[in-house]
């Protein structure tokens, strides 16, 4: 299933997030309320028990949502949604993986993890920009093998490529705010909004270039 989502305050603060114009004060402001949108969306399937409960002016039944799901955080741009998703779901355990790509063949490479138990537990796997897909099918497959339950991803913008990579395992579930053209040959969003994680944490107003994206290597790859 994947789920795009249709909702003009979504398109709004998308718009603005693209923008390259959009200092890094504003763009983690507006990726966190874009948070919420897709957070509500994420949630919208957990189940609820009744509660009694006592209003100031009478008993009632009702709802408590009785499951934590698993938060698992791509590092470093997944930072952006974990608010939002923790103000909704906040005894949530959270998780983190932090993935770089090999910027040769985009392949994924572990170099940290924290995951607590996942066994039998729904999951959100928090990856704001859906690219190849390397990283959150990656994601998908680590979790699979600890027995997790069903899995959800998360993201702000995502490319067909990655939507079909994530897809191949049939029962995952993809949230995102848009499914733009393509992916250019550095394997950025087109038209994207650029290296997310840099412009949430570099402090630059505008770090991809609109003729292709500033370089992102680091140590032989590039957490974004
Ligand atoms: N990661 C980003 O931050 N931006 C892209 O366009 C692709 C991957």
């Amino acid at each position: 299933m994947i789920i795009e989502i249709d909702h003009p305050v979504a398109r709004d603060l998308l718009t603005r997030l693209r923008d390259r114009r959009t200092p890094p004060s504003e763009f983690s402001r507006h990726a966190r309320s874009l948070g919420y949108i897709l957070a509500t969306e994420a949630t919208r399937g957990l189940r609820t028990s009744p509660r009694v409960i006592q209003t100031p002016l009478e008993e009632m039944l009702g709802e408590v949502c009785p499951d934590q799901p698993v938060l698992m955080v791509v590092l470093r741009a997944g930072l952006a949604l974990l608010e939002p998703f923790r103000d909704l779901l906040p005894d949530s355990p959270v998780g983190f993986a932090a993935v770089r790509r090999i910027e040769s063949t985009a392949e994924p490479v572990w170099y940290y993890d924290s995951v607590p138990e996942t066994a039998g537990r729904r999951i959100f796997v928090l990856d704001p920009m859906l690219a190849t897909g390397g990283t959150a099918e990656s994601v998908v497959r680590f979790l699979r093998k600890r027995g997790a339950g069903q899995v959800t991803v998360v993201s702000i913008v995502a490319a067909p490529e990655g939507v079909a990579s994530v897809r191949k395992h049939g029962d995952v579930a993809v949230i995102t705010a848009s499914v733009d053209r393509e992916l250019d040959s550095r394997w950025y969003i087109r038209p994207g909004l650029g290296d997310c994680g840099e412009r949430l944490f570099s402090g630059l107003p505008d770090s991809a270039p609109a003729s292709g994206p500033a370089e992102a290597t680091r140590g032989g790859g590039s957490a974004r």
